[in-house]
């Protein structure tokens, strides 16, 4: 297995195994971080939260087809293996897995893991097979690493919740950790998409964030919900977005709706937002606790 001076880079399952194998006989208790790569400080500081949980940290790359729609972006997703490597072993990563289509998703490959539910709102009402696809690789590269603790972005709320249901569900043995978003110093969420924007974009997006955090206080203050999503999404159009897909306030732990006009006082909510700027379309979310 190919080994920089610190990362041990493994490109099939049985080299993935033996890695760990390595590590379960030291006695090392595995923390993993799994990418699609071009990564930025956010994943760095998932990197940085597992080596807090575990003895050792793992990471994988893996631009995951069958969670992209005919029509996303899966031909033109960045793919920086090189650079990435690098960031992930100054990160202080001792593993790297970088599988190819063909190791994930065999020959006549036909198994697929559905989280029912969750996988059908917000995000999965406009990329209907996204959840699908994250539970169907995120399942396998669990069985592939072996971790004990895993650690996903809080950036992609609903995906962190979907894979805890999943973990949960099928009894994989592992703890999973969300850390927290990491932003630009003008509030923009870090993301490898938003190597998309273009300067004029990139600096109308930081109203996302603005217009996020604004609303998620007025919703802990008590306002009626409707009323302050309906100003959020004019906010966005008049910052320049093409298009709001949702701006929601809901449940913290299920992402159910308050089922009430105003969010009932004591209960965590998150505030969950996603608009399309020029061609790219942007996802952000902040927690919430109703006074
Ligand atoms: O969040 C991501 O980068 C991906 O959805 C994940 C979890 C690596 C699965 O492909």
């Amino acid at each position: 297995m190919p080994k920089r001076s610190g990362l041990v880079v493994a490109r099939t399952r049985g080299e993935a195994r033996d890695w760990y194998k390595s590590q379960r006989a030291l006695g090392k208790r595995i923390a993993f971080a799994p990418t699609m790569g071009a990564l930025h400080d956010g994943h760095v500081s998932l990197i940085h939260i597992g080596l807090g949980k575990a003895d050792v940290a793992a990471s994988s790359i893996f631009v995951n087809p069958t969670q992209f729609a005919a029509h996303e972006d899966l031909a033109t997703y960045p793919r920086t293996e090189d650079s990435d490597l690098q960031k992930l072993e100054a990160a202080g990563c001792a593993f790297c897995y970088c599988p190819s289509p063909a190791e994930m998703y065999p020959p006549g490959d036909s198994t697929r893991v559905t989280v029912k539910d969750l996988s059908h709102i917000l995000e999965g009402e406009v990329r209907p097979h996204f959840f699908e696809g994250v539970a169907s690789v995120v399942s396998r590269l669990f069985l592939h690493v072996s971790p004990d603790v895993a650690v996903f972005g809080e950036k992609d709320y609903q995906q962190l919740l979907v894979i805890k249901r999943m973990t949960q569900d099928l009894g994989f043995p592992i703890e999973i950790v969300g850390g927290p978003t990491k932003r630009e110093a003008d509030g923009l969420a870090m993301s490898s998409r938003n190597a998309y924007l273009n300067p004029e974009e990139r600096t109308q997006a930081a109203a996302m964030s603005k217009v996020m955090f604004a609303t998620a206080a007025k919703v802990e203050a008590g306002e009626l919900i409707r009323a302050a999503a309906d100003t959020a999404k004019a906010d966005l159009l008049a910052a320049g977005f093409a298009s709001v897909d949702y701006v929601e306030a809901r449940r913290a732990d299920t992402l159910a709706p308050f089922g009430a006009e105003t969010c009932p006082a004591g209960t965590s909510g998150r505030l969950l937002i996603a608009a399309r700027l020029g061609k790219t379309r942007l996802i952000d979310n902040i927690g919430f606790v109703r006074r």
